[in-house]
């Protein structure tokens, strides 16, 4: 797939650009749209996603799929394994923890915002991911939540450019695969990266607390969670902690 690129200064969120003018979009290709600064950067539950100028990758692709592909609902975790194989290729260890958040030693370093848009005859994708790349302590005190850098965890600076370069290779690489696959292919991989496997949980969903053993991954991208009782609950959507 042909990806055709965008590049703005300053964006209140690519996603938001991405959701405005799709319709302009090329819809045989995959539309990249990267900012150097976002003003409105935003996570998923609408957190917002501190993005400060030319020091990070703010980035979404934009692309449509056939309405019968299948696991559509793992596409998300396709853009996060992409991320993992670049770092793992730089000498990093990354984990994922479900659904999509990236980390480096216990902190987060990248975070995924998937939308999807079912229309007659297509699906409409917009994946968004952003990655603190250059940031330093002064500027990760910015962030709530334990945050970190490429920077900080190796000491080394990274071409945001060359980055995104890469990411968007293993990103397309990937996509083809998962057009006519499914998430099948990549399941067991996306497993292996799974951040507290077979470790005690607590997982947020719809204003619901679960606690229990971080089980597995369905297919579908869906989490399995193994209670006390021995029961195994699927979680689709929701915030997963350590307990
Ligand atoms: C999360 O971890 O909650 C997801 C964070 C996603 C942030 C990226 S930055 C590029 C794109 N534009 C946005 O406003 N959000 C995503």
């Amino acid at each position: 797939m042909e990806c055709k690129k965008i590049n703005l200064e300053i964006i209140d969120s690519t996603n938001d650009y991405a959701k405005a003018h799709i319709q302009e979009f090329d819809p045989n290709a995959i539309t990249l749209i990267t900012a150097d600064e976002q003003s409105k950067g935003r996570g998923r539950f609408n957190r917002p996603w501190y993005s400060p100028k030319n020091k990070n990758i703010y980035a979404t692709y934009c692309f449509r799929l056939e309405k019968q592909t299948k696991h559509l609902s793992a596409l998300s975790h396709l853009l996060s394994l992409s991320f993992c194989v670049v770092l793992k290729d730089l000498g990093f260890s990354p984990y994922i923890k479900w659904p999509n958040d990236i980390y480096l030693n216990g902190k987060k370093a990248a975070g995924v915002l998937s939308e999807v848009f079912f229309h007659q005859d297509y699906v409409g994708c917009i994946l968004g991911i952003g990655i603190n790349v250059n940031m330093n302590i002064d500027d990760l005190a910015n962030i709530d939540t334990k945050a970190t850098s490429l920077h900080l965890e190796s000491g080394s600076f990274f071409d945001r450019e060359k980055l995104t370069e890469e990411l968007t290779k293993s990103f397309i690489i990937h996509l083809e695969t998962f057009k006519k696959e499914g998430f099948y292919p990549f399941h067991n991989e996306f497993e292996c990266l799974l951040l507290y496997k077979g470790q005690e949980v607590t997982v947020e969903t719809d204003g619901r607390i679960i606690k229990g053993i971080l089980h597995s991954t369905t297919v579908e991208g869906t989490l399995n969670i193994y209670l006390e009782d021995n029961e195994i609950v699927n979680i689709t959507s929701g915030t997963l902690r350590k307990t």
